[in-house]
């Protein structure tokens, strides 16, 4: 494992996709790993908290500047940034009542685009929602889908707590693909697990993905989680839009086989490219909303056994990204899993705000 003092000191930016072209050119998919686009999905903004009532600020993903103003009524809205008229950055406009007004002439938009002064002047508005106490932005016209919860409490009321932003060495696809890499289980993580899986559409560009194994004897950990489920683990991954991946951990586990339910642990993270050619995300605990007078203490418990997981994974993980330059060279049978989701994510719609740098 690299200890933060060497991670520290290893390539944040793209490079290792500029070396080495000669001999080890680099296969480009049409979407996967591809540093200049992102997919129409949703993407976390800012913490909703520090946008207020009336407020307004422009963000960008990429080389795209967007606004984002909450209503007078807590509402939220999004536009293009740049004023119709001589492109002032509505971000440092005014918001009365619902609309947003520009800085420099007071032209007002209303929350769709329309231009209340001038009827060509329209702006073109974007989705934008509140949820896990972030605000999220889709950049397209309308959501193929919505912003998922964790495969194991859909429909469920939830609860979140963001854990951090965290800055990836590799492209966000990359890290999402981690999650169904059924092999580096074994050489990463040690623990050898045939797993099966099966996939199923959620939503459109929406797919969970269920693995089921069989846990083998070894570490003390291995051997008491073998005890606890009676032998099997299961778990579920959900990809969305290219963005956002949810991991269930211990989905339908009973203890000991045939008890009562086991508590699962649901993680949900948040990817974008950022304009140095790697990835931040955004990463949230997800829980049941517990009710009852054992909610605080089970909520407590949920968020331990999160904490503690996450820690271990992203142990194991850490030396895999620093110099990752995915590139898809020869695949054996053991890659099928991690093909099936490059070619899901080579199928989703990309965002017109980078469509122009995707085809240079
Ligand atoms: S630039 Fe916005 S009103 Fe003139
Ligand atoms: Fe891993």
């Amino acid at each position: 494992m690299l200890k933060d003092s060497e991670i520290k000191k290893v390539s944040k930016d793209d490079h290792p996709r500029k070396e080495n072209v000669v001999s080890q050119p680099l296969n480009h998919q049409p979407i996967f790993n591809e540093p200049h686009l992102i997919t129409e999905s949703w993407y976390p903004v800012c913490p909703a908290s520090t946008l207020k009532d009336s407020e307004t600020r422009s963000f960008t993903l990429l080389q795209h500047r967007f606004v984002v103003w909450r209503g007078k009524s807590g509402k939220l809205y999004a536009m293009d940034s740049f004023c119709p008229h001589m492109g002032a950055d509505l971000g440092n406009g005014n918001v009365i009542g619902e609309n947003l007004q520009c800085y420099f002439h007071h032209w007002t938009f209303l929350p769709g685009g329309k231009c209340a002064n001038h009827k060509e002047a329209n702006n073109t508005s974007y989705p934008v929602e509140e949820k896990y106490g972030f605000i999220w932005i889709y950049p397209g016209a309308t959501p193929s889908h919505s912003i998922p919860q964790p495969p194991g409490l859909l429909n469920q009321e939830v609860e979140s707590l963001y854990l951090k932003k965290l800055k990836l060495y590799a492209h966000h696809h990359v890290m999402m693909a981690g999650g169904i890499d059924l092999q580096h289980f074994k050489s990463v993580h040690k623990v050898d697990i045939k797993f099966d899986y099966q996939v199923t559409e959620h939503e459109k560009h929406v797919h969970i993905w269920n693995l089921s194994g069989v846990l083998p004897t070894g570490s003390w950990l291995l051997n008491f989680t073998r005890w606890l489920t009676g032998g099997e683990f299961k778990y579920q991954a959900l990809f969305a839009g290219g963005s956002i991946v949810s991991l269930t951990y211990g989905n339908d586990l009973k203890f000991r086989g045939r008890g009562f339910s086991l508590p699962t642990v649901s993680i949900l993270w948040a990817g974008r490219p950022t304009s140095d050619g790697v990835s931040e995300v955004d990463i949230f605990i997800v829980q049941p909303k517990f009710k009852g007078v054992l909610a605080p203490l089970k909520k407590i418990a949920s968020t331990l056994f999160s904490v503690i997981l996450l820690a271990a994974l992203r142990d194991d993980d850490t030396k895999a990204f620093p110099h990752m330059r995915f590139n898809i060279g020869l695949t054996t049978e053991g890659d099928k899993s991690v093909m099936d989701l490059v070619d899901r994510i080579n199928l989703l719609t990309v965002s017109s705000w980078t469509k122009d740098s995707h085809e240079k």
